[in-house]
């Protein structure tokens, strides 16, 4: 199982930022920035040095001849119209050409993740060969270094934006639409994502996380997830199963191999091999899990779950068993 650590204190965690690129997309798009940034500096300091002449030249000025007409007339023909259009011009150009850049040329058979946006967290659809070997997870989405791979971004409410800044810019989700965006990460680590689009009261705790690991890991990874949910072991983790399958938690959260099959909450088949909760809310352990359950519209007030009547001992095994999904 994963340990359960926040992303800040892992070793291998990337701080949130676009400006540490990890990727070929993310690259250019830093690139671009300090490139603006540097362009952008020289003509401020290129203007306040001309201002600073001009304050300090007044009173010679005052006495001196005026600027003759076609003086004037080419330094605004300069300095106001030729120069400008010049900078604009190599910025559109180097914006379009990072426009490019940041979607991969070969395609076809990269792989290819459907994540859809919910008020508020990440649900994560790695298609199989056959329709059992699908796996849906949420908020924790797992690529392989080194390789392109395609995100089909959908929205099952409002606009969601999906901005991991490390890897590539943002790219919205929209209901009705199908956007499509990629990632790649050049080293293994995580990867902090954010919601970047304003979606309601919950919008700041709608994160996640990318992992990128070496191909051979994140093969395990996914045949592991292909995988239908471990049986109960204990007795405990079967009167935990029996709470699960005979409350209200079965309505909206599917458990693959057990008769909970409706999926419009996160799948919890494999929850157990999350880092967190409640799309970055909590780190996942049992003590959250339990805390998370017992009072959901206090951790996260106004997302769709509702608090559902257990009692401390059936709490418990309902725990202990969904601890025991890994
Ligand atoms: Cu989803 Cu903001």
């Amino acid at each position: 199982m994963f340990t359960s650590v926040l992303w800040a204190s892992s070793g291998h965690a990337a701080s949130q930022s676009a400006l540490e690129p990890y990727g070929p997309f993310s690259d250019v798009i830093a690139m671009l920035f300090w490139g603006m940034l540097v362009v952008s500096v020289l003509i401020l300091a290129g203007v306040m040095a001309l201002l600073a002449i001009g304050l300090i030249q007044r009173k010679r000025a005052q006495e001196a001849e005026p600027m003759g007409y076609t003086q004037s007339r080419n330094l605004v023909l300069m300095a106001g119209i030729v120069v400008p259009i010049i900078i604009l011009l190599v910025f559109t150009l180097s914006s379009a050409a990072v426009n490019k850049k940041i979607v991969p040329m070969e395609t076809e058979d990269a792989l290819t993740i459907e994540v859809v946006g919910h008020r508020w967290w990440w649900e994560v659809i790695y298609q199989g060969d056959t329709p059992s070997e699908q796996v849906k997870t949420a908020n924790e989405i797992h690529i392989p270094v080194g390789e392109p791979v395609r995100l089909v971004l959908k929205s099952n409410d409002v606009i969601h934006s999906f901005w991991v800044p490390n890897l590539n810019g943002k790219t919205d989700l929209i209901p009705g639409r199908i956007n499509t965006s990629w990632i790649q990460a050049d080293k293994p680590g995580v990867f902090r994502g954010q919601c970047g689009e304003f979606c309601g009261m919950q919008h700041a705790k709608m994160a996640f996380t990318v992992e990128s690991h070496p191909p051979e890991e994140f093969r395990n990874w996914l045949a592991q997830q292909r995988q239908p949910a471990a049986e109960p072991q204990t007795e405990v983790q079967q009167r935990g199963q029996q709470v699960f399958l005979t409350s209200a938690c079965m309505t909206c959260h599917a458990i693959r191999g057990t008769g909970a099959l409706v999926g419009i909450a996160p799948d919890l088949t494999h929850l157990a091999s999350r880092n967190m909760l409640a799309a970055g809310t909590l780190p996942n352990n049992k003590a959250n899990l339990m805390g998370w359950i017992a009072a959901p519209q206090t951790h996260k007030p106004g997302n769709l779950m509702p608090e559902v009547r257990l009692t401390p001992q059936e709490l418990h095994d309902l725990a202990e068993y969904l601890m025991s999904l890994e």
